[in-house]
């Protein structure tokens, strides 16, 4: 069992990785806690014991499920279960359910405990760390949200076994992401091992910005994700989360070699740890070059002009690239 401190004050808590650690939920939840609403999908073969009386509430699939509804239906059932402040929600699923309960939990009451049961590979390395709760809008995606952190991650690997190859390549794109956020080598590591260190490398972002200031440094944890959101939102190449974050690590690394920032050794790195997790590396054939570009222009770091986190001998930085210098990469790579 590995212990991962999130150093953030009186909001400081751990996240907890390894085999059986659901197990310890009891000891995770406040001391005086009457109380658990645990909060999960029909999909999930997980349970946990909170050792208190418990409701459970299971909630719909897929991202129209991350709705304002879900969170009214469920802080509705918190109130007749009578949940107090005293009490404790738990999160035990995917980001899904981790980000709608976490919102759930800071509204109610405004604000109850809440613990989070990763299920799948990215709640673990990344969902679940950092307090970013929120559903979607008909208008958009986590448009509505709250930064609220939870008392205790338990990211128990035991509950992987069940965790679909989708899932898998899903949690693997984030999981390539911190192979370049500090420049150490991850590849030596199991996979307890290296959950903990994406864990801790999240977290020492997330302490050093918690809230994502505007220039802050919790914004280079969106490494390849410019042109990955843009690939999820266009909708028509069916690319789960981190299978588009693979292509849109690869995409910054050969942008900023376009831009003279790293070399072709570098730019071979990021393709190297990409495909070693089995993802893809090129940019989908069918990709509309005019409608992408639109798309990452939108993006909500896109704050005079298209703004990406590139990579450079010194580190990571975000860097606002003209649109013209990401068209011709886009189209030197086949887009
Ligand atoms: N808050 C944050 O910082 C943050 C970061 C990244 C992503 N997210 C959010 O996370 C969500 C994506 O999370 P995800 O990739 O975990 O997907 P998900 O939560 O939608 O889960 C994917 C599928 O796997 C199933 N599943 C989960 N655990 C399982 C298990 N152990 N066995 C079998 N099936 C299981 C789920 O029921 C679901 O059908 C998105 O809504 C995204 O916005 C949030």
């Amino acid at each position: 069992v590995i212990r991962v401190p999130v150093p953030l004050g009186e909001r400081a808590y751990d996240v907890v990785v390894g085999a059986g650690v659901r197990k310890l939920l009891p000891e995770c939840l406040p001391p005086r806690a009457e109380r658990v609403a645990v909060v999960t999908q029909a999909g999930i073969p997980a349970e946990v014991e909170p050792g208190c009386p418990s409701e459970t509430f299971v909630i719909g699939d897929g991202e129209a499920a991350k709705s304002l509804a879900t969170v009214a239906e469920l802080t509705g059932g918190f109130a007749r279960m009578g949940l107090t402040r005293a009490d404790a929600v738990v999160g035990l699923g995917g980001g899904l359910v981790t980000d709608v309960a976490g919102f759930a939990a800071a509204a109610y009451h405004r604000g109850v405990p809440v613990v989070h049961v990763p299920t799948t590979l990215l709640g673990m390395v990344d969902a679940a760390i950092g307090g970013k709760t929120g559903v979607n809008l008909p208008e958009g995606k986590n448009l509505v949200g709250a930064f609220w952190q939870p008392a205790a991650v338990l990211c128990d690997t035991d509950l992987l076994a069940t965790l679909p190859e989708r899932e898998w390549r899903s949690g693997y794109g984030e999981l390539a992401k911190y192979h370049f956020l500090t420049g150490e080598d991850l590849e030596a590591l199991g996979l307890e091992e290296r959950i903990a260190r994406a864990a801790a490398i999240k977290a020492n972002f997330v302490a050093a910005d918690e809230r994502e200031a505007i220039g802050g440094r919790r914004a280079l944890l969106n490494y390849g994700h410019t042109l990955a959101h843009a690939l999820e939102v266009c909708g028509r190449h069916d690319l789960r989360h981190g299978e588009a974050v693979g292509i849109g690590l690869v995409f910054a690394a050969e942008l900023a070699h376009d831009l003279g920032r790293i070399d072709a050794g570098r730019v071979a790195r990021h393709r190297e740890v990409v495909a070693g997790y089995g993802l893809a590396t090129e940019i989908p054939v069918a990709l509309d070059r005019d409608e992408v570009l639109v798309l990452m222009a939108r993006d909500k770091k896109a704050i005079g002009g298209i703004r990406f986190v590139l990579d450079a001998p010194a580190g990571l930085e975000v860097v606002p690239v003209p649109g013209d210098v990401v068209a011709s990469t886009l189209a030197r790579l086949g887009a």
